[in-house]
């Protein structure tokens, strides 16, 4: 046993019966919370579980991120969850899944600090004025199942080099959240922001994207295009100027944002 395992023990007690009480009329099912004190990756727990089930942890040691990457988070300092739900759901997924990422973060911090906070393609929730990313999402969807994993930087903690990120805590300090906090309210943000129609999804996205107006460097199979990003759907395509004033508009599915100059707004 760690020496942090006492501690994660003590804040998790609480955790099954907060959790199973904001599942209560969301498409999540009470009966497959789960809250574990240590595992590999919830995304594997919550595929076994199957669709309805809400998998938490105290701690992640072997979190998977996007494009084969890594979530390293093993010591508490975040959240990590995973959310089943039925394929069918999956062009819309990962960006109502942003949304509601987002949704959550900026509720839990003071006004004044909101508008910091946004999205960047495909669902990154990131601070706009310096890039850093304070939540990430991943959606592993097979066999008729995606699951919605979600990690959030919560509390003051090193990162490893390279890695361009910051915690809620450091941006709002005054804000003095548990974990539990953030955790309770992800099971209902997904589970309505699912239901929305892919036109209001596109809205929501877009209006929070923090990289649009910003110069980028975007990856669309084998081309690289750099310039300023005019506007981005995403759901259909980014549309971004070069330096020669041309117009590229990049299909969403197919590309990704390398980097973006925050100060370049
Ligand atoms: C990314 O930004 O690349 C996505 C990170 C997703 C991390 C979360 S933490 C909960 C869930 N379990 C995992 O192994 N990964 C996701």
């Amino acid at each position: 046993m760690s020496d942090m395992a006492p501690k994660i023990l003590a804040e998790i007690a609480e955790w099954p019966d907060r959790l199973e009480a904001s599942c209560r009329g969301t498409r999540f099912d009470v009966g497959l919370v789960r809250v574990l004190s240590s595992c590999d990756s919830t995304q594997d727990v919550a595929r076994m579980t199957g669709i309805g089930a809400v998998v938490t942890t105290g701690r992640q040691t072997a979190g998977r991120g996007r494009l084969g990457r890594v979530w390293i988070d093993d010591e508490g300092a975040g959240i990590a969850m995973s959310l089943a739900v039925p394929m069918q759901d999956s062009a819309t997924i990962s960006p109502a899944s942003g949304i509601a990422v987002l949704e959550a973060i900026r509720a839990a911090v003071p006004p004044s600090i909101r508008p910091t906070i946004g999205l960047k393609f495909p669902n990154d929730v990131v601070e706009s004025i310096s890039g850093a990313k304070i939540a990430g999402i991943l959606v592993e969807a097979s066999e008729g199942v995606a699951v919605i994993g979600i990690g959030v930087n919560l509390h003051r903690r090193s990162w490893p080099p390279g890695i361009h990120a910051r915690s809620i805590e450091e941006l709002a300090p005054e804000a003095t959240l548990r974990r539990i906090d953030l955790l309770e309210v992800l099971p209902p943000r997904i589970s309505e922001a699912i239901d929305l129609s892919p036109s209001e999804i596109v809205d929501r996205f877009s209006e929070a994207h923090a990289p649009t107006g910003c110069r980028v460097e975007v990856e669309s199979g084998d081309r690289r295009i750099i310039g300023r990003l005019e506007s981005l759907s995403p759901l259909k395509h980014l549309e971004v100027t070069d330096s020669d004033d041309v117009r590229h508009r990049i299909p969403a599915a197919s590309s990704r944002i390398l980097s973006w100059d925050p100060s370049s707004r």
